[in-house]
């Protein structure tokens, strides 16, 4: 397949899907909220070695934002997005509308608990709930075979995970590497909020990263030494408040005292009125 079909309705994608299904085709799933790049594109590319068809849904889920945070501003393109998904031969675009997503009703949520509750989540309390609630609503609609998922938010990934295991969907996840900037800034759509002052202040974060992943490499495994090399770092850029620098096990990302291949230390700082994040698994070859 070659040509981006398009579907605003759940209706319309299933028909479709269901022709799919019925020829033994594999499905692959890439959710975004849209404005694309590499990062979303990136996993594309991984979704289609690992699948026959690939569908990327472009959804600005209005429940994983938290009252005051920037749904409204959140950036959004859609004729560039679909000019991008064509060129990397996304087969299927699903962009609904949120009445289509939302209109059946509004009584029931995914509500995660411990793993939720730290990190991202003592800082937006419930944006986990809200976006549990979208990518399970999202398996339901496509039923995939494979969803593809980017590290840079590793516990969005952790708790789906989580969220596939306990609750038996039958999906395999697929976790693409955080890409990054020529400077190491870590891809988001909100990296168009920085000012240029701002930006060069951001790189600490991926410095530090980098920073802590080189002491680790060098045999560094006390995590209050690794949380204190990134601290350092952060607390270099004057502007830059560092929310949490996190040393953690990848299971439940629960702090860890003593570090080892497959630990993760992740990052979350504000800089002006845009909150960034980015972690490494140490071991990893990223950053
Ligand atoms: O990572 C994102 O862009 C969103 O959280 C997701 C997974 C598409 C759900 O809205």
């Amino acid at each position: 397949m070659n040509t981006l079909h398009e579907y605003a309705t759940i209706d319309s994608l299933r028909a479709a899907l269901a022709v799919h299904r019925q020829a033994g085709r594999r499905i692959a799933l890439v959710p975004t909220m849209g404005f694309l790049h590499e990062g979303h594109l990136s996993l594309v590319e991984e979704a289609r070695a690992l699948a026959d068809v690939v569908v990327m849904s472009i959804f600005v889920n209005p429940r994983q934002f938290q009252p005051g945070e920037d749904f409204e501003q959140y950036p959004r393109d859609l004729a560039h997005d679909r000019a991008l998904a064509e060129a990397r031969r996304v087969d299927m675009l699903f962009i609904p509308e949120v009445t289509e997503m939302y209109g059946g009703g509004d009584e029931m949520r995914i509500v995660p608990r411990e793993t939720a509750a730290r990190w991202e989540g003592e800082f937006r309390p419930e944006h986990f709930e809200g976006v549990l609630t979208v990518v399970a609503k999202l398996f339901n609609i496509v039923q995939p075979d494979v969803a593809c998922f980017g590290q840079k938010d590793i516990q969005q990934y952790t708790l789906i995970r989580r969220m596939v295991e306990e609750l038996d969907f039958p999906i395999q996840l697929h976790l693409g590497e955080t890409m990054r900037e020529a400077d190491g800034l870590a891809r988001s759509s909100r990296n168009v909020y920085l000012t240029p002052e701002q930006r060069v202040q951001a790189l600490a974060i991926s410095r530090a990263l980098r920073a802590v992943e080189g002491a680790f490499e060098q045999g560094e495994l006390d995590a209050a030494v690794l949380r204190g090399i990134a601290r350092d770092i952060l607390d270099g850029e004057p502007d830059l408040i560092t929310d949490y620098i996190a040393v953690v096990e990848p299971e439940r990302l629960a702090p860890v005292e003593a570090v080892d291949a497959g630990s993760v230390v992740a990052i979350a700082a504000r800089i002006g009125s845009t909150r960034l994040i980015d972690n490494v698994i140490l071991g990893d070859e990223d950053v």
